[in-house]
């Protein structure tokens, strides 16, 4: 019954704000962080995923940003992906807030998508700030402009989430009548703080519910192309009580 509820609680939803993370794109191909093959279990995001990675061992960052950028080439959305982007198409959703570096939302059809942690596929100059292609950081290649170091628009730990997106979030979650979390562990601050600033109903779809469930009014347990697609069959059916 729980996806018939989510349908119910989405029907009677006047504003519905989905918040992911790498769960929901490992259906794709991509691995997530902190589960069994996350990338963090093989390599400390230490050496690879702060300012002072890119400052001090700058070939170590350069190569793992520069393989996860070609596996990503590998992948591509999934159906969990393409409902998200049907619902906002039939006024089911408000804003997809993200913590992916992915951008399949977007590929998926997605307009209204909020970056939390940046992207992937952009890439700018660390010292003067300048964007350039995204060949030019695959190649190796320095600042055509400064010859600075190139690196892509991810956020970095220690670094500020992107104002905007977070702004955006913000105001839409403490707004939302419905927040429905996908695919996060809800490890990483600040956005693990965002689902408590909901008012309305919070949702948690997660294949690892343990540790979270309590502060959830409903707990899927199962993978985000599954439930999305249980939950979809119940919208375009609704369920007359
Ligand atoms: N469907 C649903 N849940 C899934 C699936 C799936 N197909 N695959 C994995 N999961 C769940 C895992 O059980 C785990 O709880 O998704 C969660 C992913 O958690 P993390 O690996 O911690 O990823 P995330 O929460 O997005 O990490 C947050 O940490 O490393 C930084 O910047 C990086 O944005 C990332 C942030």
């Amino acid at each position: 019954m729980t996806a018939s509820t989510l349908a119910q609680w989405m029907l009677q939803s006047n504003s519905t704000l989905i918040l992911t993370g790498a769960g929901m794109s490992t259906e794709s191909g991509i691995p997530d962080f902190r589960s069994r093959k996350g990338w963090w279990k093989n390599t400390d995001p230490r050496t690879v995923a702060t300012v002072e990675s890119l400052q001090q061992n700058y070939e170590l960052f350069r190569e793992f940003y520069q393989m996860r950028i070609q596996s990503l080439m590998d992948f591509e959305p999934h159906r969990g992906h393409e409902i998200l982007a049907n619902w906002e198409a039939r006024g089911h959703l408000s804003l997809i807030a993200t913590q992916n570096v992915d951008r399949f939302h977007q590929q998926a059809g997605n307009h209204a998508v909020a970056e939390l942690h940046g992207n992937i596929v952009t890439i700018r100059c660390q010292s003067c700030g300048k964007p350039l292609p995204l060949g030019h950081f695959v190649d190796n290649a320095v600042c055509t402009y400064c010859k600075g170091k190139l690196r892509p628009n991810v956020v970095l730990f220690g670094e500020t989430l992107p104002q905007e997106a977070w702004n955006r979030s913000l105001k839409e979650i403490q707004g939302a009548d419905l927040v429905i979390v996908i695919g996060t562990s809800l490890e990483v601050y600040p956005v693990n703080q965002l689902p408590a600033m909901c008012k309305g109903r919070l949702v948690y779809i997660n294949l690892d519910v343990a540790g979270n469930s309590r502060n959830f009014d409903l707990v899927i347990q199962g993978t985000a192309g599954e439930v999305l697609a249980e939950v979809d069959k119940y919208l375009q059916e609704p369920i007359v009580e």
